[in-house]
């Protein structure tokens, strides 16, 4: 049984099969968190003392590790809930009223001593993957507004110190940059500000104790909210972490009206005694079979960074028999093909197919694609607008503005306010006429500039997400082939908000092939592979200058949802059986990249060795990537896992067939050695059958 509850002594233990997360009420009726780690059965060992204050200025407020602290009374701390009422009060006392649980999920219910303000405390468990999620409602029985000024979605407590928090930094062209830090007093805080989606940090905690990869403590939890999220981590000074996650209380505030509820994004949370990969292992297969759509993803063609805005039907057609040729299943055309786009300062707003560049009409392009039994995909920027579109002038005031300043451009281009009704029912209908009218199977939705000037209205920040997520799914309600990709400027909008509304993450705008190794290992830690679209492109390389060899460039985009974005149409004959040859081994193993289990594997060489391991039932595959190699090198030894001790294993690599038992290939491991710079191998591995 998941939730087991101690009614007289009022303790909620909610258990997934390795781990229990334990919490009580009080005697002074506070939510009291107690317990998080590896599984207790028995919750009768579970008690609750009585909290003293330590001194004056160390009240019991400050030392209870409350499940949902609010502002009020005798608390400094951070909160997770600051409310102002009608009457100018402006701090909550909340009483715990009971509880409720349905099948798997667990409501605790508060409520206001005076208003009569509900907060309700939701937790479901999901049992396989040892994940709790989290979430609150608030509803407004009184008969006046009440003003919502900050609300998370949870804290977390860990009963430790000197953790070491990871979390990424980045820009564009540069997402998903790992870091590290110690947790010492004071606090740590990641956001974003920007209203779209950011490139700067991402909407995760990731709190180990020294953890390993496969071993030590994990403790981890990320956001579904696209967009203004913070979290912030605590060392406080009574001997333990802190962590809570939410929308970004920045230049916010909502208005709860009389009989109004709001429910905030979710927390997606777990623990682990085993290290790094058991984490990313149970997020992953969450969100693999919980959040995104069955069955293999594509291979993709995409048409950007060949022709960019210099869209022409005739080009496209090339592109795709090209693209047809060397094994694409799936052609999108990206910007430029709409409204009069010839750069980044018209069309955006005007999404009628450009007569010049389609004086057929685009049915030419989609016709041609389907005719060689390939699918249709198309580029849109729907959140946008150029001031020279005519949709602005039809609409100036759809932007976000304040009425006496002057709107910023960004790419030469306004956002929507899309937390207006009449903008979403545009972006809506526009979308759906689209997917009416065209035999279209793949939209990419892109987003390249943040909000400014906002609006009036301080809850902006969180509704333009909610009506974009509302729009997406929408449209795949009525449209249930599309599949949707989120981009935001690159890997803007990766965050698992969007990855149970989208399909794919476009990962970053950065297609260096080396850059993306980096970029696609501190992705893997939180979010699934087979969300994760990585093409192979052209050299040099138009961000980092950089000439890599093809097969390189191929086998890091393999560790991925390939995608093709070169200009294949100047390929050379030698090219084209590389990438005819690439592709087709792909097909030949995106089950187990998509589908199975993802292995950071050890480098123990001093050379820079990349090495990575998928695995799915009796197959395997690794990558091994040398980018630099240093003269004299004797190649690295990887130890490989998950794989069955006493079967036997065809391993095919480097032009050599071996057959090793899982217990030697994952202790004595396998020798590899590559040679010259960005040198790189596909490992391949069968359980064989006569063993
Ligand atoms: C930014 C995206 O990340 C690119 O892939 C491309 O779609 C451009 N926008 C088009 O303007």
């Amino acid at each position: 049984m998941g939730i087991i509850i101690n009614k007289e002594e009022n303790i909620f233990s909610l258990n997934t099969t390795n781990t229990s997360y334990v919490f009580a009420v009080d005697n002074e009726g506070l939510i009291r968190s107690l317990y998080w780690g590896n599984k207790i059965k028995n919750i009768e060992d579970f008690y609750i003392t009585k909290l003293e204050e330590v001194s004056t200025n160390d009240p019991v407020y400050e030392i209870t590790p409350e499940e949902f602290p609010v502002c009020g009374g005798l608390r400094y701390k951070e909160h997770c809930l600051k409310v102002n009422f009608n009457d100018g009060t402006r701090e909550l006392k909340y009483k715990y009223i009971g509880y409720s649980v349905v099948n798997n999920s667990l409501l605790i219910k508060l409520r206001d001593e005076h208003y009569d303000l509900e907060i309700n405390l939701h937790y479901i468990i999901h049992e396989k993957y040892d994940l709790i999620e989290r979430y609150v409602t608030l509803r407004n029985n009184t008969d006046t507004s009440i003003e919502v000024e900050k609300i998370y979605s949870g804290q977390f407590h860990i009963p430790y110190e000197n953790l070491n928090f990871r979390n990424v930094h980045g820009h564009w062209g540069a997402e998903q940059q790992m870091f590290t830090q110690k947790v010492g007093y004071g606090k740590i805080y990641i956001e974003n500000r920007r209203g779209i989606s950011t490139h700067n940090h991402n909407p995760y905690f990731i709190l180990d104790k020294d953890a390993k990869e496969t071993s030590g403590e994990v403790f981890f939890g990320a956001l579904k909210l696209s967009g203004n999220f913070s979290g912030i981590v605590e060392q406080t000074p009574y001997g333990e972490t802190l962590v809570q996650l939410g929308i970004n209380p920045h230049d916010f505030a909502l208005e709860l009206k009389a009989g109004e509820e709001f429910k905030t994004p979710a927390i997606i949370a777990g623990y682990t005694n085993e290290g790094f990969e058991k984490m990313s292992h149970n997020l992953h297969n969450y969100g693999k079979n919980e959040l995104m759509r069955d069955g293999l993803r594509d291979v993709l063609y995409n048409s950007w960074e060949a022709t960019e805005f210099k869209v022409s039907c005739e080009e496209q057609i090339k592109l795709a028999r090209k693209a047809k040729e060397l094994g694409a299943e799936l052609f999108v055309v990206d910007d430029g093909w709409f409204g009069e786009r010839d750069g980044i300062d018209n069309g955006l707003g005007d999404w009628y197919v450009n007569e010049r560049k389609f004086p057929k009409g685009l049915n030419q392009l989609i016709d041609e694609v389907k005719s060689m039994s390939m699918k249709f995909g198309i580029w849109f920027e729907p959140e946008m607008v150029n001031p020279k579109s005519k949709l602005y002038k039809d609409h100036p005031d759809w932007i976000y503005n304040f009425k006496t300043r002057e709107a910023d451009t960004s790419r030469g281009q306004y956002v929507l306010n899309l937390s207006k009704d009449e903008v979403k029912e545009f972006v809506y209908n526009t979308l759906d006429n689209m997917l009416s009218t065209y035999d279209i199977d793949y939209i990419k939705w892109d987003a390249n500039r943040p909000i400014s000037q906002s609006d009036v209205r301080r809850d902006i920040w969180y509704k333009h997400i909610q009506n974009l997520y509302d729009i997406v799914r929408k449209l795949k309600e009525k449209h249930k082939n599309v599949y949707f990709e989120a981009c935001a400027s690159g890997g803007g909008r990766i965050d698992y908000g969007s990855l149970e509304v989208f399909d794919d993450f476009w990962t970053s705008d950065n297609t260096d092939a080396y850059d993306r190794l980096k970029i696609q290992d501190s992705y893997s830690y939180i979010y699934p592979i087979k969300a994760m679209r990585a093409w192979v492109t052209d050299c040099p390389n138009f961000l980092s200058k950089r000439n890599i060899p093809l097969r390189f460039r191929f086998h890091s985009a393999m560790m991925g949802t390939l995608g093709i974005g070169c200009n294949i149409l100047k390929y050379t004959k030698e090219e084209e059986e590389i990438a005819k040859e690439l592709i087709d081994e792909y097909k030949s193993i995106r089950h187990i990249i998509q589908e199975g289990d993802f292995y950071r594997l050890e480098n123990t060489s001093s050379n820079d060795y990349y090495l990575y391991q998928y695995l799915k039932e009796d197959e395997a595959v690794v990558f091994a990537f040398l980018p630099q190699s240093k003269i004299g090198h004797r190649g690295t030894r990887v130890k490989l896992r998950g794989l069955e001790e006493n079967k036997k294993y065809k391993v095919e690599y480097l032009n050599q067939v071996i057959e090793k038992t899982g217990e030697y290939l994952m202790n004595y491991g396998l020798d590899i050695k590559l040679s010259g710079d960005y040198s790189s191998c596909i490992v391949r591995l069968s359980r064989t059958l006569n063993y």
